[in-house]
């Protein structure tokens, strides 16, 4: 059974724990490379200086010395370290690899009984590492020996963890296939192997590329390891692309030949008079003082620094998925070196699958860092969403309201935001025109809109695809004038593109613009209803809205930020809003009115009747009770939890995408907010 669960996320990246033997370990996880027997750096400090929580070492060089050999035997692979924390260890294939050993080297069933007898905690099968220059008929045999050895090594391995490599080379679909049959075996981690040649290239794209097709057809249950890849400056973009592991053997080889590991990139010792860096070892001596050790202390030296600077980026890594904010440590990274940033752009090119595990429903900030931002899933997610469920699409008067860089957006527009809450939609619709797309009035609140920071100028390519939203939005929209509102803005250059295409009135000032607008008076406060409709609907689909429809919704709305905080219905509060993201969690009763209005299946999980009283006591909706979840349901919406006959039982917040629901056997599913006994 898969020993991993998810904690947070964020992209592909996942924030999670996997439990081994020797305890739990939280992912993404760096293990540093021991040498059984020529450690410099010693497993123990590995753990007690450095901070790391698992180490992995080679077991066909342990097999191959007879003095380690025979005390892993006797004694256990953690013994022959001397550490009580978890070990992986490898199997040879590299060096077969690297040094060219003949077939014969290595047995690849002997290699995993040996792993099995030494006490690993997570062995790995021999796979066949492909060189990168051999062309598409040898990878292909590559990959197919190592799926037949696979298929032998899992029948045996028994208690202990096993990983099971994915090869392919750079061919996608041999990548494709390795992941796919593979995946349909039982492995416990699934490496992603070959691509230290890459990484030595800086073919960083490349490593984009395999990441991408590996991680299409392998289980989400299971943590995916990128097999050698050492250097901190390519953490941020695996984890993003959904690698859970890692491995460093570079901290010791840029050591040995004067090179220092960087976020940024590499630096030689030989090339610095300063040190460009906070670690303990850089903070108390010089670059002079440095070079002038003999080679053994300047390697021990120059290894510590590697380390420090490898361990603290896995947990800036770790840090980001739990803030969200990795997709901009991401961003970030990509500037210090051109293939790294093209290994972004290549990122960005192929988003799918990012798209559909991005989680929603966050609160944190959304930094621009370039012209990435606006492709980033969140924001792609809310403009497809509001296309998909915006319900107004007929209107006498839409007011564009350029985005002036103040938060809330309303907080600049008062006057206009009095005005509308007295219309009627099909009399006026206000959109905020944001460097992120078009914001309706009724959403301002919801994230990202709300949450995203531009500076007062951004890039054309933005522009461009702002541009080209406002466009989409207009072209589904019947209207008879547009009023644009002109002011100081980022978006304002997009008036005279708008204006080329359409009569564009264009006012400077709230009561210019509203003069213009012929009135139709609604009733106070049925404009909540109609923020409300728009909210309902953006998250749970029209079903939803029909609770605005009949107009008895009240609203309590804060005095000093204009948010709703709470909607109730004759006395009962049906929902909450989240203030840091704009978005509605129901109460119980309001779960109850949900399922009532027959909201959409896919808001709906079905569990377990063994498990129904633990959630209805507000317990967490645990995977390896989920019956059903659509696979529609995307990680972080608010959702209904139910029993076999349709009993609501809970609401809460999904942690997994309904797909995934399905597949894990453990952690929880849905985190429960409100349930029926509480
Ligand atoms: N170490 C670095 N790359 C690889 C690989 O592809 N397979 C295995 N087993 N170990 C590795
Ligand atoms: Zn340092």
């Amino acid at each position: 059974m898969a020993q991993f669960e998810i904690r947070a996320r964020e992209g592909l990246a996942r924030l999670g724990k996997l439990q081994t033997k020797h305890g739990a370990v939280r992912t993404p996880l760096l293990m540093p490379v021991i040498h059984p027997g020529k450690a410099i750096i010693r497993a123990n400090e590995m753990i007690s200086e450095f901070g790391f929580q698992m180490v992995i070492t080679n077991s066909y060089i342990i097999n191959s010395h007879e003095k380690f050999r025979e005390i892993a035997l006797a004694n256990g692979v953690h013994a022959l370290l001397d550490i009580d924390c978890p070990i992986m260890t490898d199997s040879g294939t590299f060096q077969m690899y690297f040094h060219d050993l003949p077939k014969e080297e290595i047995d690849p069933i002997s290699i995993v009984e040996f792993q099995k007898e030494i006490r690993t905690d997570i062995g790995t099968i021999l796979d066949v590492f492909s060189a990168p220059d051999v062309g598409y008929e040898q990878v292909e045999r590559d990959v197919d020996l190592s799926l037949e050895r696979a298929k032998m090594s899992v029948g045996i391995k028994g208690e202990m963890m096993l990983a099971g490599t994915i090869q392919g080379g750079m061919y996608t679909n041999l990548r494709e296939k390795s992941a796919q049959q593979m995946g349909k075996l039982n492995f416990d981690v699934y490496p992603i192997g070959g691509v230290v040649p890459f990484m030595e290239m800086y073919r960083y794209t490349d490593i984009v590329r395999i990441i991408q097709a590996c991680k299409k057809y392998l289980p989400p249950d299971r943590p995916v390891h990128l097999f050698g890849c050492g250097h901190p400056m390519l953490f941020a973009q695996a984890a993003l692309l959904g690698c859970d592991l890692f491995d460093s053997a570079s901290y010791a080889k840029f050591a040995e030949s004067g090179r220092m590991l960087l976020t940024s990139g590499t630096v030689h010792l030989e090339g610095l008079s300063e040190l460009p860096c906070e670690c303990p070892v850089c903070s108390t001596t010089t670059a002079d003082d440095l070079k002038a050790l003999s080679k053994d202390e300047r390697d021990a030296a120059l290894m510590r620094h590697n380390l420090y600077v490898s361990a603290a980026e896995i947990r800036r890594v770790r840090q980001a998925i739990s803030d969200n904010k990795l997709f901009e440590l991401t961003s970030l990274r990509a500037r210090s070196h051109p293939a790294l940033l093209e290994a972004f752009e290549t990122m960005l090119e192929e988003m799918n699958l990012l798209y559909q595990q991005d989680p929603m429903a966050k609160t944190s900030s959304i930094f621009y860092t370039g012209p990435e931002t606006v492709n980033r899933p969140e924001i792609v997610r809310f403009h497809n969403r509001i296309m998909d469920r915006y319900p107004y699409w007929e209107t006498d008067n839409i007011l564009i309201f350029p985005d002036s860089g103040g938060r809330p957006f309303s907080e600049s527009a008062s006057t206009i935001i009095d005005f509308v809450r007295k219309k009627p939609p099909q009399n006026l619709i206000v959109l905020f025109l944001t460097p992120m797309g078009v914001v309706p009035w009724e959403l301002e609140h919801v994230h990202p809109a709300q949450q995203c920071i531009f500076p007062k100028k951004v890039d054309s390519n933005t522009l461009q695809i702002v541009e080209n939203r406002l466009l989409e939005f207009l072209k589904s929209m019947k209207f008879k004038k547009i009023i644009w509102f002109s002011r100081e803005s980022p978006t304002n250059s997009i008036l005279a593109r708008l204006s080329e295409m359409t009569d564009v009135m264009v006012a400077s000032t709230a009561s210019e613009a509203l003069e213009n607008v012929e009135s139709a008076e609604i009733k106070e406060n049925d404009w909540i209803q109609r923020k409300l409709r728009v909210i309902l609907r953006y998250q749970w689909g029209e079903e939803a809205a029909v609770l605005a429809d009949k107009g008895n919704l009240t609203a309590k709305i804060s005095k000093s930020t204009g948010k709703i905080r709470y909607v109730s219905q004759d006395g009962h509060i049906l929902f909450t809003m989240v203030p840091t993201n704009g978005l509605l969690t129901p109460t119980f009763q309001g779960g109850i009115e949900l399922l009532n209005l027959g909201i959409d299946s896919r808001y709906i999980v079905r569990i377990e009747d063994e498990v129904r009283e633990f959630v209805a006591k507000g317990r967490s909706a645990l995977a390896k009770f989920v019956v059903t979840a659509d696979s529609r349901l995307i990680a972080g919406e608010e959702c209904l939890v139910v029993d076999s006959e349709m009993n609501l039982l809970g609401v809460g917040r999904a942690l997994l995408s309904g797909e995934e629901m399905l597949i894990f056997k453990r952690g929880v599913a849905v985190n429960i907010r409100h349930s029926r006994d509480t």
